[in-house]
């Protein structure tokens, strides 16, 4: 029944003194995208990492780069992300004054454009903008760290967007991010979502291929 749901793999989790190695991991596993979390210590209190290391990772990466920007007024650094290499350029909702105008620019950069929605923020602010958005990223955390629990209102938010997307006929894709693991993932794919983020349950895993392969055998 499941349509080509993708798999994620966010490097936040992996080991940074052997980022070639965990990149190459993902690269020659069924995963679908790298997911690279960018924090910048206002919008979220913690700082990952820049550009310099994106494109140390871009230069390994052979899947598409789903780049995701925890940073406040992400328009300054468009181009800049078009120019690393990002497939996927995902700004949050509450980071953007001007999001149409945000959307359009990521567009005009030739990425997808992404909008994250943090676990405060409803689903119904996206009605005016959602036939342009090509992937509403749900976190299913609150942003700024790996490795937190999953919080249970984003089946509900997911069910909602996915109603949203259909009543809409927009073609919009449904990820989510933070606290994926094998025991929520196939609720997560019924409840509507097309992407899954996993950093801790794949990177933390003793063989994080292996685990890449479980999810993949759950969805499909
Ligand atoms: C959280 C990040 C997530 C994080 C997910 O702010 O956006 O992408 O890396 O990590 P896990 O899967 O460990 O919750
Ligand atoms: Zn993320």
């Amino acid at each position: 029944m499941t349509h080509n749901i993708k798999i994620a793999p966010s490097l936040l989790a992996a080991d940074f003194g052997n980022l070639q190695r965990d990149v190459e991991m993902v690269n020659n596993s069924e995963a679908d995208w790298h997911h690279i979390d960018i924090m910048d210590g206002v919008f979220v209190p913690n700082i990952s990492y820049g550009m310099p290391v994106l494109k140390a990772i871009q230069k390994h990466a052979t899947k598409p780069l789903d780049v995701h920007l925890m940073i406040v007024d992400p328009d300054r650094y468009i181009k800049t992300f078009a120019d690393l290499g990002a497939s996927v350029l995902t700004v949050h909702y509450e980071a953007c004054n001007h999001l149409h105008r945000t959307i359009q620019a990521i567009k005009a950069e030739g990425m997808m454009a992404g909008v994250a929605i943090n676990p405060h923020t409803n689903i119904s602010l996206l009605e005016d903008t959602i036939k342009d958005i090509d992937l509403v990223c749900i976190m299913s955390v609150n942003p700024g760290f790996g490795g937190q629990s999953f919080i249970e209102n984003t089946y509900e938010k997911t069910r909602t967007l996915k109603a949203m997307i259909h009543g809409k006929r927009a073609k919009t894709l449904i990820e989510i991010d933070g606290g994926v693991t094998s025991k929520n993932a196939k609720a997560l794919i019924n409840a509507g979502a097309d992407v899954l983020v996993a950093g801790s349950f794949i990177f933390k895993s003793d063989n994080p291929t292996q685990t890449i392969h479980e999810l993949k055998e759950i969805l499909s």
